[in-house]
């Protein structure tokens, strides 16, 4: 296995065995083990549901074979079981495919596949009516998703669809201008808001909190690659005295006008202390100061932080427990050209924009 995709494996094997359907749908509220199954595998029948319906328009009629790459937990794959008589699920990491195994609770008609190889050689040529990739691709290299690619068009029947996701750019807002530009003194005005934070965490645990920044000074904050703005926050104890400098930073968008607002999430982890405390967010220009330290006012959420009590408690709150994947994209030009070369036509391009610009690139091998 090449380097690369082992420390994808190595990413998603340990998402998959602490959260493995949040580690797929990353909904804030469901972190720690808190999606509910049924609530989760109804996301992917919806999501198959509306594939399907533009899949026709498109004068897609297969009902024989598909193919889920990167079927992580079964969420796509069990849904797509349910309009094809046959389904291969394809994922790197054996424990998502053991979870995916169990809640497809033995249905027969799919088969689960743990390839770690950047090809899919394990699949016969020309096979599938469908095959199907949806936040995939931007998890690993973009080499390694150019390969696949090419390999779906390989595995997909004359005529069979491929319908693939993945992003194609950081949109404008958070693409970062020049580098080594510093605000001047007036600029750092800030407005902090606590959105959405607990009132107890365990020492040691990590929580994300959604925060509303508001840029209060008269001149527009532009981001910068050197000297990056974001937020960040400090601990301070009950007393006081702070408790842990510096915890977590986000990064703020591209650009906040004088006077606007934006929001952010934060990935904060309460200090290996117990007893009452407090959570200090201020905006912070990076090696350059806080703005604190110029007058502005942080925001401050208290949190009662607890000792932990059961194992499951200790898992969650060991501070590296989560790893961070991966977030990549290919530019939608280079897929076009990809798509191409591999002898198929785009029929259709949805685009989603959140942090990335991404497309949903709906495409026909040719007969
Ligand atoms: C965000 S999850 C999406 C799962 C599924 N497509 C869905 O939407 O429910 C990403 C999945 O891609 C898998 N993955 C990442 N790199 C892969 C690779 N090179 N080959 C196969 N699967 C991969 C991960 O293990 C994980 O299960």
């Amino acid at each position: 296995m090449p380097g690369d995709l082992r420390e994808v494996q190595d990413t998603w094997e340990r998402l998959a065995q602490i959260d493995p359907l949040w580690a797929v749908l990353s909904e804030p509220d469901k972190r720690g083990r808190k999606w509910c199954p049924d609530d989760f595998l109804a996301t992917g029948r919806l999501e198959i549901e509306h594939l399907l319906e533009d899949l026709r328009s498109l004068g897609f009629d297969g009902r024989e074979s598909a193919l889920d790459f990167g079927c992580g937990a079964g969420r796509l794959s069990i849904a797509l079981a349910a309009g094809f008589s046959q389904v291969v699920s394809v994922d790197i990491s054996p424990t998502m495919v053991e979870t995916a195994r169990t809640f497809a609770g033995g249905a027969s008609n799919i088969r689960f596949i743990v390839n770690d190889r950047d090809d899919l050689s394990v699949l016969a040529p020309g096979q599938f009516d469908l095959v199907y990739s949806n936040i995939v691709l931007q998890h690993m290299p973009p080499e390694a998703a150019a390969g696949y690619i090419r390999e779906f068009y390989r595995v997909v029947r004359p005529g069979g669809f491929v319908v693939f996701q993945i992003p194609s750019h950081l949109t404008e807002e958070w693409l970062p201008g020049g580098g080594g530009s510093v605000l001047p003194e007036e600029a750092r005005a800030a407005r902090v808001v606590v959105l959405d934070a607990p009132a107890t965490l365990v020492a040691g645990q990590k929580t994300v909190v959604r925060l509303q920044v508001t840029n209060q000074s008269g001149v527009d904050w532009m981001q910068d690659l050197v000297h990056q703005i974001n937020v960040g926050n400090h601990w301070v104890g009950a007393d006081g005295v702070e408790i842990l400098h510096d915890d977590a930073r986000s990064r703020l968008p591209g650009s906040v006008r004088a006077g606007e607002t934006c929001e952010v999430s934060i990935e904060i982890c309460a200090p290996r202390v117990t007893g009452c405390a407090c959570v200090e967010f201020d905006v912070v220009q990076e090696a350059v100061c806080w703005f604190a330290d110029h007058g502005s006012i942080p925001a401050r959420h208290p949190i009662a932080i607890t000792a932990p009590i059961s194992e499951e408690d200790v898992v969650e709150s060991a501070p590296s427990a989560y790893p961070t994947f991966m977030m990549n994209g290919i530019p939608r030009d280079e897929v076009r050209d990809l798509v191409a070369a591999c002898g198929a036509e785009v029929l259709d391009e949805a685009e989603h924009i959140t942090e990335w610009v991404s497309y949903r690139y709906t495409t026909r091998l040719k007969d």
